[in-house]
């Protein structure tokens, strides 16, 4: 049985912490679903993070329904939150329900996500009234970060902090179901995380938020070498095990220990004889190979 919002809500009363987790392709949905998360983040993180690109921005509503929908056929338990991509809701409500509608039928999330406050709370608005289930993201906003001043931890003054604590009220009375708090100082993640009756999802905001994001890469060690923020756990060392496993094949081949006789498809050996006489005959036309 899928999660449900009800349950996200109850396990934050509950106390009981919320696990979620970006998937951009069919076999890592499958794996983290049956890891036992709550909710799959198809994440527009996808633009950086297997696309190449440098930040989120690039990515595209495309790009976006396309890997939503390779995690949504894998995942049958957790909840999928499709990411809204930058500029596919920033300009009016009507491109906004349009774009999540098409992660949701053609994607097949089961909600959506979108970053900001300010004028997003209208879109949120807008999403709830059309029967969509809104994932609010505030703190470090990736699509915005330029003008954030780059990826850095936000609501460090207590004029900034406060804001972000308006913020988080003001989506939560427009009826986001969820909100991630991204780069926020634990203490302020966990004023925000008190004062809301939805659930706060963090992601370098410290234990008390009602539960946790991570990138599927991160964890998994997989991708760039460079610099990782410090609220990364990298659990395994996945992409040194993928090289390995490449270097290997590539030495197997190149010495002919790849493939052996157990990889190889047999031919019963009257038929070999005949296709060789065939072929030493050169009578391999339709009408010959049609006697045989
Ligand atoms: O796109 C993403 O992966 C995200 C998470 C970092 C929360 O928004």
């Amino acid at each position: 049985m899928k999660v449900s919002l009800p349950e996200l809500r109850q396990m934050k009363v509950d106390g009981r912490p919320i696990v979620m987790i970006t998937a951009y392709d069919h076999p890592s949905g499958r794996i983290v679903d049956a890891a036992g998360v709550d909710l799959v983040l198809v994440g527009d993180s996808a633009a950086n993070v297997v696309l190449g690109h440098a930040s989120t921005v690039p990515a595209t509503m495309d790009e976006m329904t396309m890997l939503t929908a390779a995690v949504s056929r894998a995942v049958k338990h957790a909840l999928v939150v499709g990411d809204l991509p930058f500029m596919s809701y920033q300009v009016s409500d009507a491109e906004a329900v349009a774009n999540a509608g098409r992660l949701i039928k053609a994607g097949g999330a089961d909600v959506v996500k979108l970053e900001g406050a300010g004028p997003s709370v209208e879109r949120v608005r807008a999403l709830v009234a059309a029967g969509i289930g809104v994932m609010g993201h505030i703190g470090l906003t990736p699509q915005t970060a330029t003008s954030l001043g780059g990826h850095k931890a936000q609501g460090r003054q207590a004029d900034a902090a406060r804001r972000l604590f308006r913020d988080a009220i003001t989506l939560e009375e427009a009826g986001c179901f969820g909100i991630v708090l991204e780069a926020v100082p634990a203490p302020v993640a966990g004023a925000i995380s008190r004062r809301l009756a939805i659930p706060t999802i963090g992601i370098g905001s410290g234990p008390e938020t009602d539960g946790q994001v991570l990138v599927l890469h991160d964890v998994l060690g997989i991708g760039d070498d460079g610099p990782r923020p410090r609220f990364v756990k990298r659990y395994a060392e996945v992409g040194a095990v993928m090289a390995a496993a490449v270097t290997e094949y590539v030495e197997d081949v190149r010495s002919q220990r790849y493939p052996a006789p157990e990889h190889t498809y047999s031919i019963p050996d009257d038929q070999l004889e005949r296709f060789e006489s065939a072929v030493d005959a050169g009578s391999i036309d339709d009408n010959t190979l049609a006697d045989w």
